[in-house]
């Protein structure tokens, strides 16, 4: 009997699942939308821990070259959009449908979960009106001298290693140099890292860099699979990693005479926590430590690497292109010139149009973040063929769009002459997106440019960047595969400083 009851079982789940999985793998046919077909377990994501899904992104992108194209996260449906009038309206046009991200770091994860980058409404806005307030641009002109006084600290660095004989490890570097930035502006402490090799900070953020299997298996969940997050305990921030930041955070407090010191005028990140504390309390609400160490890490996090990232493909892109090198060398010495010993502001650094050139053309080769992701909080109509169901995840495939050549000709070639502008003019809008757009884009833009334009002026100024031998060249720099962002993981992105005259 017992024996029959079993065999009933086995044979109903197999039939359910069996149906289920028809049902599964015929949503996007169904539809009309192209696809791949998908795998029984993990539907499209096969790539995972095999292949930066950004290079994964592309792929799909040249294989279809149609507006969207219909993915599976495991059994469940997401499109994946090409088309940049489709992501305008996603973005901007009916942002308020998209207001909110896919990932999800679960409940399990507090510091994970109620940060910026994750928290969806209604906490999201809350948190974003607030710490707006960080990045005005009178708080960007009182970073400037802090951000030159560090840029000066990577010159001299360079110019000691030099002396030692120690490669120039561009990511190594560039991340000492926005760790000792970020670290100093958001949290207010010293960070000597570029000067001292080591800070307290780049404990830290090395912490965040390193991707084993573990934390591969904790983004990729948190990204395309959020239901496993609690299941797991995966977190977003390595656990041991956010209890060091959880030690630095208080000594601050303490320092700054605790939660209870009225804070008169924010001048960094954390007086800007400090008094939303103080705020919601006068107003009988708890805001827990969790909640404002989950902003002060998000930012760091979120800043650092990206930053970092951006600026070690500069670096490395000038040494393979002298011509470019020189222009913007002589741009920045003219600037030089013309303020003569003083630091370059703010303002100064707004002149330096060629520069943004460069910056511009390495994020649209190497955008960081170059997918973004959303979901539809109500049924959408994408177009006249297709509505997607409340609850759909889509993902903006810019990464793809970036280096489409009907967008940008001879895609792979790099050419800052793009984003002069009497050129930029004729990108077609919404195929450029390495800051995201809309309510949700990315709060630290301005910021990574004054830091990007201090750190790479300073170089540029005082050596002649020049490539190694046995080193790749920029488009063949092996990536990140089981961190989820395009970050190069080359040891051999090595370059020579040669000083100048
Ligand atoms: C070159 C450097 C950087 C790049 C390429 C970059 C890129 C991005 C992108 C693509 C997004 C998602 C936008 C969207 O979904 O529409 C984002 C969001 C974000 N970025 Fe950045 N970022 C950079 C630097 C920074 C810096 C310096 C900070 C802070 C100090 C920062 C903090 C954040 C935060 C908090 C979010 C989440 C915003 C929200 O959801 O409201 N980023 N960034």
């Amino acid at each position: 009997m017992l024996l029959i009851l079993l065999t009933l079982v086995a044979c109903s789940t197999v039939l359910w699942a069996y149906l289920r999985w028809t049902k599964v793998r015929t949503y996007w046919e169904k539809r009309g939308v192209p696809f791949r077909p998908p795998h029984p377990i993990l539907g499209s994501l096969t790539f995972l821990q095999r292949e930066n899904p950004a290079i994964w992104m592309r792929k799909l992108y040249n294989d279809f070259k149609c507006p969207y194209v219909g993915i599976w996260l495991f059994w469940r449906p997401a499109l994946v959009i090409n088309s940049p009038e489709i992501i305008k309206r996603v973005l901007v046009k009916d942002s308020e449908v998209f207001r909110n991200r896919f990932l999800s770091s679960g409940k399990t994860d507090p510091i994970g979960s109620l940060n910026m980058f994750t928290a969806n409404d209604p906490i999201w806005t809350t948190i974003r009106r607030r710490l707006t307030a960080l990045f005005t641009s009178a708080k960007l002109r009182n970073h400037s001298a802090m951000t030159s006084a560090k840029a000066k600290d990577l010159v001299e660095r360079i110019r000691r290693d030099n002396a030692k004989n120690i490669p120039f490890k561009v990511r190594d570097l560039c991340t000492d140099y926005t760790t000792d930035v970020i670290g100093e502006s958001a949290f207010g402490i010293t960070s000597e890292c570029v000067k001292n090799g080591d800070s307290v900070m780049r404990g830290v953020t090395r912490d965040f860099q390193e991707f084993n299997l573990h934390r591969g298996l904790s983004w990729s969940s948190i990204f395309f699979i959020p239901e496993l997050v609690d299941i797991f305990r995966f977190s977003f921030f390595p656990k041991h990693t956010i209890e060091r930041l959880r030690k630095i955070y208080r000594s601050i407090v303490t320092q700054r005479g605790g939660y209870d010191k009225e804070i008169k005028e924010s001048r960094d990140l954390l007086d800007i926590l400090l008094k939303m504390k103080q705020e919601a309390a006068s107003e009988n609400e708890e805001m827990s430590e969790d909640f404002l160490l989950a902003q002060a890490a998000v930012l760091l996090l979120g800043g650092f690497d990206t930053t970092a990232a951006t600026m070690s493909f500069a670096i490395y892109h000038l040494a393979w292109h002298p011509t470019y090198q020189q222009k913007l060398y002589e741009e920045v010495l003219a600037l030089k010139k013309k303020v003569g010993s003083k630091d370059f502001d703010l303002n100064d650094l707004s002149e330096l149009t060629y520069l943004n050139c460069i910056i511009k053309e390495t994020l649209r080769l190497f955008p960081p973040m170059g997918w973004l992701d959303r979901i539809a909080s109500q049924d959408y109509k994408i177009d006249d063929k297709l509505t997607i169901k409340a609850g759909t995840p889509v993902y903006l495939n810019a990464v793809a769009t970036q280096i489409d050549p009907q967008y940008f000709p001879e895609p792979m070639v790099f050419n800052p002459d793009r984003f002069l502008s009497e050129n930029e003019r004729d990108i077609t809008p919404y195929t450029y997106l390495p800051f995201g757009e809309g309510p949700r884009n990315c709060i630290g833009m301005r910021f990574a440019y004054q830091t990007l334009q201090q750190g790479l002026s300073s170089i540029v100024l005082n050596y002649e960047i020049q490539t190694l031998p046995d080193t790749p060249k920029p488009n063949d720099v092996q990536v990140e595969r089981q961190g989820l962002f395009l970050m190069p993981l080359d040891d051999k992105m090595i370059v020579k400083c040669v000083p100048r005259e």
